[in-house]
């Protein structure tokens, strides 16, 4: 058996820590170790995006990042975007509302893609939200409710108030 190392970061707010292999990747860390299934493991090869998660506050593929690398981090992943029981998120309400989402396996990191878009770039048009997503594949929606979810969080983020969804 290899040396073992301690990781040391922040999940969701909290600190947590575990003991892992040096090539333990932080979306493994994430699932086996640390119990956070909500992050998606597709491709595992840093193509696919699902495993996408926050490291201090930008998004990361995290099959390809060893969890000995985030060590002292800040971590978000999607079962710490909202709290638990709710209310959700805007970004995951509007997810819902848009039917953003089909068979669900992409939307973790959908919606952790989206929410850090938004902090960063509050009024995205249509070229900043596909750059923004465009490295999350999506087999099911074809990506344009994904992109009138990320319209309706944004407008209803910066705005305070309801909008109406289209049909
Ligand atoms: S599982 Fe990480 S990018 Fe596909
Ligand atoms: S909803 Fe099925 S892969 Fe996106």
């Amino acid at each position: 058996m290899g040396t073992r190392h301690r990781v040391q970061l922040t999940v969701n707010g909290e600190r947590r820590s575990g003991d892992t292999a040096g090539r333990t990747s932080l979306a493994d860390f994430l699932r086996d170790t640390l119990g956070l299934t909500g992050t998606h493991l597709g491709c595992e090869h840093g193509v696919c995006g699902a495993c996408t998660v926050l490291l201090d506050g930008s998004p990361v593929r995290s099959c390809i990042l060893l969890a000995a690398q985030a060590d002292g981090h800040d971590v978000r992943t999607i079962e710490g975007v909202s709290p638990p029981g709710g209310p959700l998120s805007p970004v995951q309400e509007a997810f819902c509302e848009t039917h953003a989402m089909q068979c669900g396996f992409c939307t973790s990191g959908m919606v952790l893609a989206s929410e850090a878009l938004l902090a960063t770039t509050p009024h995205p048009d249509d070229a900043e939200i596909d750059e923004a997503l465009g490295g999350n594949i999506c087999r099911c929606t074809g990506y344009v409710q994904i992109r009138e979810a990320v319209r309706v969080a944004a407008a209803r983020t910066a705005d305070d108030e309801r909008v109406v969804v289209r049909d």
